[in-house]
This record gives structure tokens, C-alpha cells and sequence, in this order.
């Protein structure tokens, strides 16, 4: 969804050598649909793959695409001053070392150094040099300057091998851009977050375990919004192939069973000015799991001892409201059947602020797709928001707290 407010905005696409550069071409696209001005710089690793010329077709304007051809201005400082923000996509280990170093041999570089707009990278390579101490380190160093980044993310890279390194897509890069551009109001500036979210997993066996289908993908979206508006965020995070956006605001603790994310959540407390348990948490752990693998032979194995885990949304508003008076809450309900019902109940029984609920079922409510979720809470009437995606609903459901809250400016 393209916010209305986007016209006029001037972006500068630098495009680097990576076999990711033909996203570059949709990146394009996106950003002028979204009525955002693009022009292209590109180095010449990028041309060999690309010409200058689709993109001088795409968008109209000459490409920067040659530091020593002169045409009676000087090409990179013009440049520089004529955007609001850089983006480097796809950004290959080489320019972004160079970049952190700040040289500047080539039409993106010299721009990055002397522009003062923003900056967004995305980052394309292969796993082993994206892990490479050297880019890592030099990653820190643009990060601690201010620069955005968005992605790696995991997938089949160039050499068909699967690993960390593929360019965040297109929709993810102009999604960052937007927010950088026209930031959401910081109405959770100032608020430091902790935020569950995922399944949990209890081990029956060292190889079998009681677990549900939750992505955390709702967890992961409210946090990464929070972050945009200001907040400081530590998720506390179940088992899931998704990856949280790479942050400085946004801090992932990895847990497994119900026991470690109770422990990784108390530890977090104290500092802590709002929670939000949007994990789906076993409500039972085995009683005695096993250190080796239960075999079909064993006269016991069709029997599993539960016993019960602590509610860590109840436990955790508890500790908090002792902690802060303005502390503030958010449950979750995933239901199947009389959602407002069970929702409202939960929000008395577990003392939240407000509870989200949805409805799951066999195909609906988990993973990536378009959802609906109904705010309940003791101040207003029930209210539906979407359906959207999680992403969209993430900032609504922000928008409706900070309403609650009185904290909008
Ligand atoms: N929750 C939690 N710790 C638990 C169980 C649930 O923090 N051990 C939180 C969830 O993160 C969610 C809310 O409580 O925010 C509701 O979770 P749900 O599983 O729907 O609630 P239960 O209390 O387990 O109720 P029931 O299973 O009977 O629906």
C-alpha cells in the first residue's frame, strides 16, 4: 500500500555489481509508483550485468553511470544534493567496505560520501561474505553512521547454494524507504518494549517435540513498527524461520520451551515500560522428557505426562504493574469460535490493557498472508482492523495504543 503522502520525494538508486541488480529494476518501479522521483548512479561491476540505458529508459533521466565523462557539472556533488535519500540495492561486500572506509572511485561511492540525505543499503552476496568478519565489521561501522539497512535475508543465493545473503525484495526495500522518508509520528518515543512472539517448543525426546504453528510473523511485525516509532524493542523470540529486520533498536532473544522465554522475559522486566505477548505459548511442558529417543516398543509410549507452565503474560503484568504504575499491556487471543468472548475474558483474567484477537483455524491466521485481528479492550467498543498484512496491521494496532494511551502528537 502506497501512503498518499509520497509525492515528491527524490531518491537516488546507487546500483552496484551483484547478480541481484535486476531487482534494482523493480525497486525502480516501486518507488515511482509510490510518485517518488528516481534517478540511477551505477558502477561500472553493475553494467556488466545491466546497461545504463534500461534504467535511463525507466526513469527518464540520464544514469551516473561514468565519473570522467563531463557533462559541464560535477556529476557527484550535483547529485548529492539533489535527493533526499540514497539507496545502494543490491550493495555488494565490495561497495560496502568501500563505503566504510569512505573511498570514493565510482559514480555511487562518490556520491555516498558527499551526500547528506539519507542513506539505505541493501546488502547481496554470498553467505560466506556476508558472515566475513571484515563485512560484518564494516556493516557496524555504517550502522553506527546512521545508515539504514535492510536485509540480508535467507534464500538460494547466485551460486544456487542456500544461505544468508539475498537482497531483501523489492516490496521490503521501498517499504524502508518510505518509512525513512515519511516517518510514522514517534508517538512510542521514549518506551522500551519487550515483545514475545513465535511458538514455543517442549521436547518430548531429544528428537520429538510438542510445539503449534505460529510464525511470530504478527510479534515480529508490531516490533519492527514500534521501532520505527521511536521505541527501544527486546523480542523475545520462539522457533521460527523468519528473521527480524537487522536493527540497532531491536534486540532478538532466541528462546526455545515456555521456561526459557518466562526466564529471557524476567530478565528484561525491570527496565521495561510496556510488554505485548503475542507468543503462542505451550500451555503444557512434558512432565519428564527423555534424554534418549522413545521407540514404538516402549510400553509407555503412548502415554506423555503434561504438567502446566506458568502464564507469562499474567505473571509478567503482574511483576510490571508492581514495577510502574504507567506500566501498559498487550495480550493476544487466538481463537477459533466466540473470539470478542474469550478475548475479553482473557484481558480481565491476565490484566492486559488491551487484547488483540484473531481468529486461526486450518487455513487461516498464521504466517505472512492478509489477516484481521479485533482490538478488545475496558475503554472502547470492539473494533476490527484490516484485513492487511501483518505489517499493516502492526502500525494500526500501534495507532490505535497510542490513541489509548493519549500519547499521539
Ligand atoms: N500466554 C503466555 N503464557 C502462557 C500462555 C499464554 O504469555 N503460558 C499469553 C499469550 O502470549 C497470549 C495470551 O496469553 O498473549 C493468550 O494466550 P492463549 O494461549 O490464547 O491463552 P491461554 O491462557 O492459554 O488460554 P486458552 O488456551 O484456554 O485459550
Amino acid at each position: 500500500m502506497v501512503p498518499e503522502c509520497c509525492d515528491g520525494s527524490r531518491v537516488l538508486l546507487g546500483v552496484s555489481g551483484s547478480i541481484a541488480v535486476y531487482k534494482a529494476i523493480e525497486v525502480t518501479r516501486k518507488l515511482q509508483q509510490a510518485q517518488i522521483r528516481v534517478q540511477v548512479a551505477m558502477t561500472s561491476s553493475a553494467q556488466q550485468f545491466v546497461t545504463s540505458l534500461t534504467f535511463q529508459a525507466i526513469t527518464g533521466h540520464p544514469v551516473f553511470d561514468d565519473l570522467w565523462v563531463s557533462k559541464g557539472r560535477i556529476e557527484h556533488v550535483e547529485q548529492s544534493h539533489d535527493m533526499d535519500l540514497l539507496i545502494v540495492a543490491p550493495a555488494s561486500a565490495n561497495i560496502l567496505a568501500k563505503m566504510a572506509t569512505g573511498l570514493a572511485d565510482d559514480p555511487v561511492t562518490t556520491t555516498a560520501l558527499s551526500t547528506r540525505a539519507h542513506i539505505l543499503v541493501a546488502p547481496a552476496m554470498e553467505d560466506g561474505m556476508w558472515r566475513h568478519p571484515a563485512t560484518q565489521h564494516n556493516m557496524q561501522i555504517l550502522r553506527d553512521r546512521g545508515v539504514w539497512v535492510v536485509g540480508p535475508t535467507e534464500g538460494v543465493l547466485a551460486s544456487g547454494r542456500v544461505g544468508l545473503g539475498r537482497m531483501a525484495s523489492p516490496d521490503e526495500i521501498v517499504d524502508a524507504a518510505l518509512h525513512i522518508l515519511h516517518p510514522p509520528p514517534l508517538s512510542l518515543k521514549g518506551d522500551r518494549i519487550v515483545v514475545t512472539a513465535g511458538p514455543t517448543q517442549e521436547m518430548i525426546d531429544p528428537v520429538r517435540m510438542l510445539s503449534n504453528r505460529s510464525t511470530g510473523a504478527m510479534g515480529i511485525a508490531l516490533s519492527e513498527e514500534a521501532v520505527r516509532r521511536g521505541a527501544q524493542v527486546c523480542l523475545v523470540l520462539g522457533p521460527t524461520h523468519l528473521k527480524p529486520r537487522d536493527n540497532n533498536h531491536l534486540r532478538v532473544v532466541r528462546v526455545e520451551s515456555a521456561s526459557e522465554m518466562l526466564a529471557a522475559v524476567q530478565a528484561e522486566l525491570a527496565e521495561c515500560t510496556m510488554f505485548v505477548g503475542a507468543a503462542a505459548v505451550s500451555d503444557f511442558r512434558i512432565a519428564n522428557p527423555r534424554t534418549s529417543k522413545w521407540k514404538r516398543s516402549d510400553s509407555e509410549a503412548t502415554h506423555l505426562e503434561l504438567v502446566e507452565n506458568t502464564d507469562i503474560l499474567k505473571t509478567a503484568t503482574a511483576r510490571l504493574r508492581a514495577l510502574r504504575e504507567d506500566a501498559w499491556v498487550m495480550g493476544f487471543a487466538a481463537e477459533t469460535e466466540d473470539l470478542e468472548q474469550h478475548a475479553r475474558a482473557k484481558l480481565e483474567r491476565k490484566g492486559c490493557d488491551v487484547v488483540i484477537g484473531n481468529i486461526v483455524g486450518p487455513n487461516r491466521g498464521f504466517g505472512e498472508g492478509r489477516t484481521e485481528v479485533l482490538v478488545v479492550s475496558r475503554q472502547q467498543p470492539a473494533e476490527v482492523l484490516g484485513p492487511a498484512t501483518k505489517s499493516e496491521i502492526g502500525s494500526l494496532i500501534w495507532d490505535k495504543v497510542a490513541q489509548m494511551r493519549g500519547k499521539f502528537h
